[in-house]
Order: C-alpha cells, then structure tokens, then sequence
C-alpha cells in the first residue's frame, strides 16, 4: 500500500516534470493540521476519519498525505499538503482553521534558548559548553539508552574520574559512555527498613522507574536531540544546559508502593559521588527541614562544599506560604522554579458552542475529548471553589480555566441541567509575556532553620520543561491507560536546580578557581530582576509582583553571570562560624563539619552573602549591621560606587560609597546599615514584605550607569553589575491552604472537567480568590512530580 503510494507520487512529479514550462511547476508541500467541525460532516459518512480521508482524497493534483487523525486532542487531522490544496479544503464546509506545522521554531528545553546561551558567544562557548565537567545527580536512575545521553563526538572520560557503572536489575556497565560516565544506585537503607523495591515498578538497579532523574538529567547535561516533542507540544531540539558535561546518576529514589527514600541512602549517595570525583552536584529531592545536622542534604553539602563542589538543590514545590523553603542551607544554592516563555492551551467548549474559553493544557495532542461531563459544585462554596470535592462526585479529566472565563462557566450552568464541554488540545505559544512568573508553587522564604540567610538564592525555569523520560512509564493517564513518550513536559523546582547546576558547570569551565560561593554570588548579583514586559516579577499565585522571598536574587542570566565583575565569596570557615552562631551544641557541629576541636570564637551569623535580610519579630522598628567583602574577578583594577534602592520605612547606609580595587582578586570591605521604622513604613497589599536593591556601578568601567536620576536607576538595574536584593521580611499568614490542590488532586485521579469558581470569595489580596485565580493558571496538577 505504502509502496504503491510511493510509486504514484514518484510517477506524478515525473510527468509533472515533463509538462513542465513554467517556474511554478512543483507546489511545496507541507504539513497542516486541519480543525474541523464534526456537526458539519456529510450524511454518508459514518466517521469522521472517513470524512477527512476522502475529502482529502478528492483534493486535485498530487494525492495528499493523510498523517493522523485527532480523536480526543481536537476534531480533525494532520495532512501533508500543496498550498492550493490547503485553499481547497479551506472551502470546505465544515472547515474550522488550520496552521501549519511548527518545526524547530521552539526549541526545546526551550528553555537555552530563553536563558539566552548562544553557540558562538557568550557562556556556551566560553564554558566550553561544560567540557570536562562531571555533574553528579541525586535522584530516581536514569534510562541510559535516552537519546539526551548520547556520546557522539564526546572526548574519552577524564582519568581523574573514579565512578562506575554499576550492574543491576537491567543495567549493566555497558550502559555507560562518554556522557553518562557512572551510575549507582543506594537502597541499602530502605531494605533496611523492611522495604521492597517494587519488581513491577521498578528496578533494584541505577536504572530509572519514573522518569523524573532522567528528565532533570538531561536538563543538566543532555545532548543534543533533534525533534523533541511531547505529543506534537513544544517541538523543537532538546539540549541541555552543559551539553558536554559528563554524568553521573545515583539513584537513591526508589518505588515500593509509595515513594519512599531513606536519607541514609541519600547521604551514602552523595559520598559517593564525592568519592567517584564529581565536580558539581544536583539534588531534586528535599526532606524535611530539620536542623542541619540531621539533614542529609544539608550534611551532604557541606562536606562537598569542603571539596570545592558546587551543590544546588531545589526549592521546594510547597508554596506560596511562606517559611516553606527546602534546602536552605547557606551552603547550599536553593533554587526556586519560574515559567518561560511558552505556553500551551486547549480550548474549552461549552456544550454545543455556547461558549468557547481557553485554558492552560499538555493534554497529548492526539486526543479528543468530546462531550464530557461538566462538574460543578453548585451552590456550595467549598465545593465551588474546589476546596474540598467529594470524589463521588467526579470522574474524567480537567482542564483549569482561567476566572474570568468562570462567569461564562457559570453562566452555562445555570442554564443546563447536563453540562458537556468538548476539549481540544495542541496549542504551544511562544514569547508569551509576562515571563517569568514565580511559580506559585515554588516554595518560599525565609528559610526555617536560619531566616538570617535570604532564600530562596535565585530562580530559574521549573514550569512545564520538556526533557527525556523514561519510555515504558505513562505518565499521562487517559481513561485507564497511559501514554508512553521519550520526552515529558515536567514542571516543579525539581526542573529548576538542574538549570542551575548546568549554568554552575559551564561557569566553572569558565572560571576554574571561582569557589562555589563565588558561582553562586556571580549568578545572583547578576540575575534579571525585571521580566519579559520589563516589569518585576509577577508571583503567579496573587498576580501581582513577587518580592525576594519568591524570587531571591531574581532570575538567572547566564551569560551575565560569566562577568560579574564583584563576588561576595565565603570560605569554609566563615560558614563554620555561621553555624557556631546557630547554637549548635559542640556534637551538633562536630556532626556537620567533622572537627570536634573547633572553638567557635569567631560565631558570626552575617555570612558574606550575596543578599540582605532583616526580620522584623513583633516589633515595629529595628536596626542591623552588615559587613561584606568584595572580591574583585575582573581583570583590571576599578572603581565601583554603590546606589541604593531603598522603599519608604527603610534607611539603608552603605560605607564607605566608593571602594577601589587593585589587581584581580583584590578584596574590600563595606558595611550595610538598615534602620527600619513601621510608623512611616508604607504596607502594600501586594507585598508580603518590602525590599530594596544595592547596586555597584563601576565608574568608567564597561558596565558603568548613570545615577543622576531615579529612572536611570530603573535602567541601570537592568544591565547592573552587581545586584543586591535586600529584603524586609515581614510576613504574612497568606490565607489558602493546600486543600486546594489536594482536592483537586483527588479529581484529577478520578477524572472529569472539574471548574473552579473564584467570584465568590474573600474581599483582599490574600484571600483564596487569588489562591485559585493563579492555580487556574498554573501548570496541570497532572504534570506536577512528586517532590
Ligand atoms: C550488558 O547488557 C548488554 C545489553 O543487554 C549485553 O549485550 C551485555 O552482554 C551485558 N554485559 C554484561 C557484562 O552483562
Ligand atoms: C513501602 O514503604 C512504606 C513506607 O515505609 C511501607 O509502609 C510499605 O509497606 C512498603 N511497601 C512494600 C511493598 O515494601
Ligand atoms: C459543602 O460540601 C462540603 C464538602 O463536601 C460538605 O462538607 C459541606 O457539608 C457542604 N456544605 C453545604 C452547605 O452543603
Ligand atoms: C544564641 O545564643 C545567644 C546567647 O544566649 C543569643 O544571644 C543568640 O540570639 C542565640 N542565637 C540564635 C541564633 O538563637
Ligand atoms: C584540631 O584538631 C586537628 C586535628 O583533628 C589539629 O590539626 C588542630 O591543630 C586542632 N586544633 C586545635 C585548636 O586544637
Ligand atoms: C521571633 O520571636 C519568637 C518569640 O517571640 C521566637 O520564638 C522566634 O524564634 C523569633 N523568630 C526569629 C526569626 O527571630
Ligand atoms: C506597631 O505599630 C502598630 C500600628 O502603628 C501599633 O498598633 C503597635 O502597637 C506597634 N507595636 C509596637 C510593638 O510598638
Ligand atoms: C575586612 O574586614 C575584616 C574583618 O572585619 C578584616 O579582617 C580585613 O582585614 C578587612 N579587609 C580589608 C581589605 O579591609
């Protein structure tokens, strides 16, 4: 058939080319997806598949390419086709819209593109795209037969490493090569608790069961691949943040029947992977936030931070309350997650065309959902509102619309006693605006076991990414099955710190003795703190702007951060001292930092951080003292003075103004004074605390702004040198609770087009109205991972 096919088309063109005079000879032909509407489709045909197949069919000249037709994403189908015969089909009655495929337009992991790294300038070059860097990820596994783990054209391993590719359960040494150069796997400390691996679900091997440490593998360090999608969504090529950065997976998540890990497995991991020789680190995976000595990842960190290894973790996917960060540690860089650019959507009909309104999705492309039940909990706020649903109530699929799109939902309700939506599913938008947005999900500071310390650190992409999965896991549930796919759309910070540790890799090839701290502090002072519409971040979860609790420093920019001119650097033994002044006792020390002889006389709580953090604790007015050293990575001596941001209730004092550096690495030091006076402070609505920026400009220097006016600071800040957030921390409760989502949950495993009211609530900012506006604008709770 195919063949026949093949034979009939080689033998038009050729008559084609006999006939031919004229320029216009051979129409291009391309692919086309075609929306039509099924009420309009002719008596004779049965179904629709039929319909567009022969209508196809009677197009004229060379015979189309039917490629697929849509039963659930949309009603109609993908052809190959010549433009005349798109305008043909375009007369058609019944003919909705049509687009033409988009390739390579997106790229994806979309997301190099959206930090800006470029193959010929900038940090991608200049970090030599992460050659010879070894990142280490903690994590589910990983499927090493992925084409994200690729070694083509990889130089040999670097002879320093030390790591292996252990045999298991479907893995074996083989599975390794020049891109994934190790892989273990920690489970030690679950069996010891009695706990099975799951021989259904998965493997007692490095070997990846859910796909999560694949996806934030290949975020990191994947190679190349061209032609990534995720059922037709953001097509383009995948490549992660350090293409040449070697890997080394350690798994030590793994399934029983719930998601279990044991932290001593955590920390035998990260042992290991400081043993084997990893240059940088990544964990995706939190516990929770207890003191740091009984932390793993905060233990773990340290003793790598002691070997010069760059470890970031992400944030944490419980926002927006605030104290929810994971991962706090000041050793630690603390990721929180944004959204990019890119959008996807499905539209949302109302019964039979009553009302059509769009919504956020990566429903897969190929599905249609077509006369579904609408639930609604009417006339009960809990339910309206989807705090509380009663499962009995609901089984299908949802889609979160957005609030204003509500009144038409609520207006078709009370108009009908059996409501139906029909859902279509494909669309990807790009250079959406605002971007980023702090996702609402991120967790958020301060941090509980040392508010002293600003948290989150920075922000970086963590909604909907798209990167390599495991290929016989479903993740999309549809009816009682799932969708298998080579790449998964993904959101969480769990995606964010693997953006942060690429970017960490390729600075680090940069910059081959930059401490972590100093990697960390050129990404921070140089982060974007302004979005796409040139205006401060929106927090997703009250629509209105974030403040350094959300966002930290702001969001990376990594081709800025290779210059950053000033770094605020931190050593060992300042961080020792840090924790002296936790109050540890001399065991809980000697339990982070392995010496049971050190005095602690130097405690000191006010590390050399990138940022500034005052608490106010039931008190209306306050004063604090900062000390910093700045540490000179340019080339060449300067001059740097500070400008200062400051908002109204806050008198900050920077001394001295102007500070000189001689010849690289020189350092100088300066002190912050912050004065906080609530009688005169101003209290935004939309602010859960108040915050300011110091800035050092370098005078004559290439980076050098003007700081004569107010608007040229805005200006300045946006291509600054070094970026200083300094935050007032004052806190409120915010009001939603997890109900929301947790109920929501309990649909989405039920499924059915669940809609959730936002007219009904609360009268201020905080209330859940705000919670609910933003969650209906939020990623799919089906594409959110597990921690
Ligand atoms: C490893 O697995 C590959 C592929 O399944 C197989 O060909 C090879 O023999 C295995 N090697 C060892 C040492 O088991
Ligand atoms: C999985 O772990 C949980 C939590 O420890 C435990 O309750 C459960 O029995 C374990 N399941 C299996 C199959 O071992
Ligand atoms: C509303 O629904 C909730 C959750 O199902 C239930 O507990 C409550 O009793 C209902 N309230 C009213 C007024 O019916
Ligand atoms: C540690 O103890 C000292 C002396 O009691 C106290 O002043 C300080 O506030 C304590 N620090 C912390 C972080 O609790
Ligand atoms: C602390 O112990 C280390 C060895 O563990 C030793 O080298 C050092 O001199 C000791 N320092 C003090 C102050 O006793
Ligand atoms: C705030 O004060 C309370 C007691 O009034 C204390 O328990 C708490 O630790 C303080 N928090 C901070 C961040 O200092
Ligand atoms: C802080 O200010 C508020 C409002 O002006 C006032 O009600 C409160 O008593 C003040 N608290 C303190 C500790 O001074
Ligand atoms: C900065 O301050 C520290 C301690 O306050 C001091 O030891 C150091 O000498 C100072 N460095 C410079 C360059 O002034």
């Amino acid at each position: 058939m195919e063949q026949i096919t093949a034979l009939q088309l080689l033998f038009s063109i050729l008559i084609l080319f006999g006939k031919a005079t004229s320029s216009s000879m051979v129409e291009e032909r391309r692919t086309y997806i075609i929306h039509m509407d099924k009420s309009s489709m002719p008596v004779p045909f049965t179904t629709h598949h039929h319909w567009y197949t022969s209508t196809l069919a009677s197009l004229d000249g060379i015979a189309p390419t039917h490629l697929y037709t849509y039963n659930h994403v949309m009603n109609g189908f993908s052809a190959v086709l010549t433009e005349s015969q798109l305008e043909q089909l375009e007369k058609i009655p019944g003919h909705v819209a049509s687009h033409p495929e988009r390739f390579g337009q997106l790229h994806t992991t979309h997301t190099t593109n959206f930090l800006g790294l470029k193959k010929f300038a900038g940090l991608w070059p200049k970090g030599g795209f992460g050659d010879d860097m070894i990142i280490g990820i903690l994590d589910t596994g990983i499927w090493p037969e992925s084409e994200s783990f690729k070694d083509h054209g990889m130089p040999p391993v670097p002879e320093r490493w030390r790591g292996i590719c252990e045999k298991g359960i479907d893995f074996n040494s083989s599975y390794c090569n020049k891109k994934l150069i190790g892989a273990r796997s920690f489970s030690k400390g679950l069996k010891q608790l009695g706990i099975k691996i799951s021989p259904r679900d998965d493997y007692d091997s490095p070997r990846d069961y859910f796909g999560h440490g694949t996806h934030t593998s290949s975020t990191a360090t994947g190679s190349r691949v061209a032609n990534a999608n995720y059922f037709g969504y953001a097509e383009g090529t995948a490549v992660g943040v350090a293409p040449l950065a070697r890997l080394a997976m350690y798994k030590v998540l793994f399934l029983n029947d719930t998601y279990e890990s044991a932290s001593s497995d955590t920390l035998a991991g990260i042992d290991q992977a400081i043993e084997d020789g990893v240059d940088l680190m990544s964990m995706s995976l939190g516990f929770i936030e207890t003191p740091y000595w009984e932390n793993p990842i905060s233990l773990g960190a340290f003793a790598a931070l002691e070997k010069g290894i760059f470890v970031s973790c992400s944030a944490g996917n419980r926002g927006p309350h605030a104290y929810t960060i994971l991962n706090g540690a000041p050793w630690i860089t603390t990721v929180g997650a944004g959204t990019i650019d890119r959008g996807f959507a499905a539209s949302v009909t109302l019964g039979e065309g009553f009302a059509t309104v769009e919504g956020k999705s990566v429903y897969p492309e190929n599905l249609l959902v077509f006369g579904v039940p609408l639930y609604y909990g009417h006339g009960n706020t809990t339910k309206e509102t989807c705090s509380s649903l009663d499962p009995k109530d609901i089984a299908g699929k949802i889609v979160a619309i957005s609030p204003s799109d509500g009144e038409k939902v609520e207006e078709y309700l009370a108009k009908t006693k059996q409501p139906t939506v029909d859902i279509k599913f494909q669309v990807t938008n790009l250079g959406t605006k605002p971007a980023p947005q702090v996702a609402y999900f991120s967790s958020r500071g301060p941090a509980r076991q040392s508010p002293w310390i600003l948290k989150p650190d920075i922000l970086a992409p963590g909604v909907e990414i798209l990167a390599a999965w495991v290929p016989n896991r479903g993740f999309t549930p549809i009816g009682n099955d799932y969708l298998l796919t080579d790449f998964e759309i993904v959101s969480g910070t769990s995606m964010s710190s693997p953006h942060i540790v690429g970017i960490a890799a390729l600075l680090k090839s940069a910059h081959r003795d930059w401490s972590s701290a100093a990697i960390r502090s050129a990404m921070m002072t140089t982060a974007d703190i302004v979005d796409n519409s040139n205006g401060r971040f929106i927090d997703m979860t009250t629509g209105t702007s974030g403040t350094p609790l959300d966002f930290g420093a702001g969001h990376v920019n990594p081709n800025k951060a290779l210059d950053p001119g000033l770094v605020y650097d931190i050593d060992v033994e300042n961080y020792i001292n840090f924790i002296c002044a936790l109050n540890y006792t001399q065991n809980q020390i000697t339990a982070i930092t392995r010496r049971s002889n050190y005095t602690c006389e130097n405690a000191n709580l006010d590390l050399n951080y990138p940022s500034f953090i005052v608490i106010l604790n039931n008190t209306n007015t306050t004063s604090y003292n900062f000390k910093r050293i700045l540490t000179n990575v340019a080339d060449l001596k300067s001059v740097y003075r500070a400008v200062i941001q400051a908002p109204s209730g806050m008198k900050v004092v920077v001394e001295p103004m102007t500070i000189s550096f001689g010849s690289k690495y020189s350092k100088a030091n300066f002190s912050l004074s912050v004065e906080i006076d609530l009688g005169q402070f101003v209290v935004e609505s939309d602010y859960i605390g108040n915050y300011g920026y110091l800035s050092w400009y370098e005078v004559n220097g290439k980076h050098s702004a003007s700081s004569d006016t107010l608007a040229g600071i805005d200006q300045a800040i946006d291509d600054d040198v070094d970026v200083i957030s300094l935050s007032l921390g004052f806190v409120f409760d915010p009001f939603f609770q997890n109900p929301i989502s947790l109920g929501t949950f309990g649909a989405v495993e039920k499924g059915i087009f669940v809609a959730c009211s936002a007219a009904n609530s609360g009268p201020d900012a905080y209330s859940i109205m705000n919670g609910l506006r933003q969650w209906a604008q939020g990623p799919l709770i089906e594409t959110m991972p597990l921690w």
